[in-house]
């Protein structure tokens, strides 16, 4: 039953870490980590074997003779290894993070909403943890924790954990190491239900507290699909807009990018989603980055039904076809072997992973065998799942197993391990309006816009911006599908505000394919290296990774 994970250097199965106690100062000055973590180990063998990157380790234990920091991988960062004495069951080890810690972001005042405080704020998914935390960094190994940490006044510091007191942490329910997160910032709290609330810098609280009012009924028929929440709250926390990704399923505090906040709520799925992974990622959990399709196949199924649950079917086909044209588009030029729902990510990074495919292509199979099964048999048979592999790490292998187990002789190998949509993908069916209207979803006009010409001469363009205002338009997925459209036609008239929203917002979904598409012509390089010059400072080591590349 060992899996082997490809993108950890841990040996879980001589020693292995059960219990973190984290003591930790924030150094704005210094953009440092400072303190110590014990593990609590069970086994403990003869030796500890850590994952760290850029770590400064002092001592473990109270000594400096004990521990060897090994060579540096670019991709998986150092081993740490620590010889135990018999008897030996915890680690003590003092240590510090680098400025450069992949998983952190420490931003300065000018870079948050309020201008007045800086911000620091974790993204530990996929291997980032390790950047912060000596630990053993594979989603295989789940931990309970305790956390103190010390965080300059006024600011307040949250994790993903209950709030024993202020500055004090508590998560007791075993969590992969992914699932650590910390933000150190100036927010202010909205309830939002008996279980649900916002955290968000206060200039931005109300209006996050009027778009994610739904929280609590999305908690609520979750729950009464998939079984109890079992994490006791569910709150919310709003990050300045350097934040790289849509959402983060950190448990109990779902972080999230400010770009969700419409005024329409037309971006509620991200929430349904991220709630989803309370259940799919956070209580069944990816044995190893190979099967992230385990954690976001069933997800983005799951967000599909709460958004039904919620909002009616017709709302949810809507957002699904959206999703699946967004994974038709990418499967035009993905590699093959990045289209199979198994990937084999050995000597890459994980964050490789991150396509359409493990998404969508996973929510599709899931769906198929809703179609083909009936909802009522399938949705105990999912319900079961959560049931018998909760708090557990699993395979593609163990799901096949549970899957024949309800359905015996069901073949899923093809969806598991071609490449491409098999024949029989279920097609979401929605009818588009033809004619744009004020009134319509995001997700319509994304869905139109798509659908009009490659490029279209500056006169139509100027037409339509006069129309219907795309260039000024506050809502961030239109913005982003309006300026790909600009730099693909040359429409001039939209660069300012291509500038200023590169600028501004550093979530990878809308800053990769703005310089992708940038970078397809010489000027445009030019143009992007200038603009990026301007942007980088203030994106996230992971969003800096994913441009540097584009753009070398
Ligand atoms: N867990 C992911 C984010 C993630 C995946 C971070 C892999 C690092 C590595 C999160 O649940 C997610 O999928 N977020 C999406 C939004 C969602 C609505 C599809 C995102 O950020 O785009
Ligand atoms: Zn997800």
């Amino acid at each position: 039953m060992t899996v082997v994970d490809p993108h950890s250097y841990a040996n879980p199965e001589e020693s292995r870490v059960r219990h973190i106690e984290l003591d930790l100062a924030v150094s704005f000055a210094e953009r440092r980590l400072k303190g110590a973590v014990t593990l609590e180990l069970e086994p403990a063998g003869r030796r500890l074997v850590l994952d760290t990157r850029d770590l400064t380790i002092r001592r473990v234990n109270g000594r400096t003779d004990n521990f060897r920091l090994g060579e540096p991988d670019p991709i998986l960062g150092a081993p740490l290894e620590i010889r135990l004495e018999p008897g030996e069951r915890s680690v003590l080890i003092e240590y510090e993070t680098s400025p450069e810690a992949s998983g952190l972001q420490w931003l300065e005042p000018p870079q948050t909403a309020g201008k007045r405080h800086p911000f620091l704020y974790s993204q530990s998914q996929a291997i980032h943890a390790r950047s912060w935390i000596p630990l053993q960094d594979s989603p295989g190994v789940r931990a309970t924790f305790s956390a103190r940490i010390h965080a300059p006044a006024p600011l307040k510091a949250l994790m993903a954990a209950r709030r024993v007191r202020d500055g004090h942490f508590h998560m007791p329910l075993p969590v992969p190491s992914y699932l650590m997160a910390l933000a150190v910032g100036d927010v202010g709290f909205r309830t939002l239900g008996a279980r649900c609330g916002v955290w968000a810098e206060p200039a931005v609280l109300d209006a996050a507290a009027r778009e994610f009012a739904d929280v609590e009924k999305m908690v609520e028929a979750a729950e009464s699909l998939y079984g109890p929440y079992r994490w006791g709250r569910y709150d919310l926390l709003v990050l300045p807009p350097s934040f790289p990704f849509g959402g983060m399923e950190n448990p109990c505090l779902t972080f999230a990018t400010p770009t969700v906040i419409a005024g329409d709520r037309s971006l509620a799925a991200l929430i349904s989603h991220e709630l989803a992974h309370s259940w799919s990622g956070n209580l069944v959990t990816n044995a190893t980055w190979n099967d992230f399709w385990l954690n976001e196949g069933f997800t983005t199924y799951i967000e599909r039904r709460i958004q039904e649950a919620l909002y009616g079917r017709a709302r949810s086909e809507m957002e699904m076809a959206v999703e699946v044209g967004e994974l038709e588009e990418e499967l035009r030029r993905l590699p093959e072997d990045d289209q199979r729902l198994v990937l084999n990510l050995k000597g890459r990074d994980p964050d490789d992973g991150m396509t359409q495919v493990p998404y969508v292509k996973g929510a599709l199979l899931l769906r198929r065998l809703e179609e083909k099964h009936g909802r009522p048999k399938w949705d105990a048979w999912v319900r079961g799942y959560f049931e018998r592999f909760a708090f557990q790490s699993i395979t593609t292998g163990d799901f096949l197993e549970e899957l024949r187990r309800g359905f015996p002789g069901e073949d899923v190998s093809a969806w598991l391990h071609e490449p491409g949509l098999p024949k029989d993908a279920p097609r979401p069916r929605y009818e588009f309006g033809a004619e744009p209207r004020k009134d319509w979803a995001t997700q319509e006009w994304l869905h139109w816009l798509r659908a009009l010409p490659e490029t279209l001469p500056g006169a139509k363009m100027a037409e339509l911006d006069r129309q219907w205002g795309f260039t000024k338009t506050g809502n961030s997925e239109i913005a982003a599908q309006w300026l790909l459209m600009a730099v693909r036609s040359g429409y001039e008239p939209a660069y300012a505000r291509l500038e200023e929203f590169l600028i501004q917002v550093g979530r990878r979904k809308f800053v990769k394919p703005l310089y992708g598409e940038l970078a397809k012509t010489p000027e445009g390089l030019r143009r992007a290296r200038r603009i990026y010059e301007k942007a980088r400072p203030g994106y996230h080591p992971i969003t800096r990774a994913t441009v540097d590349a584009l753009l070398k």
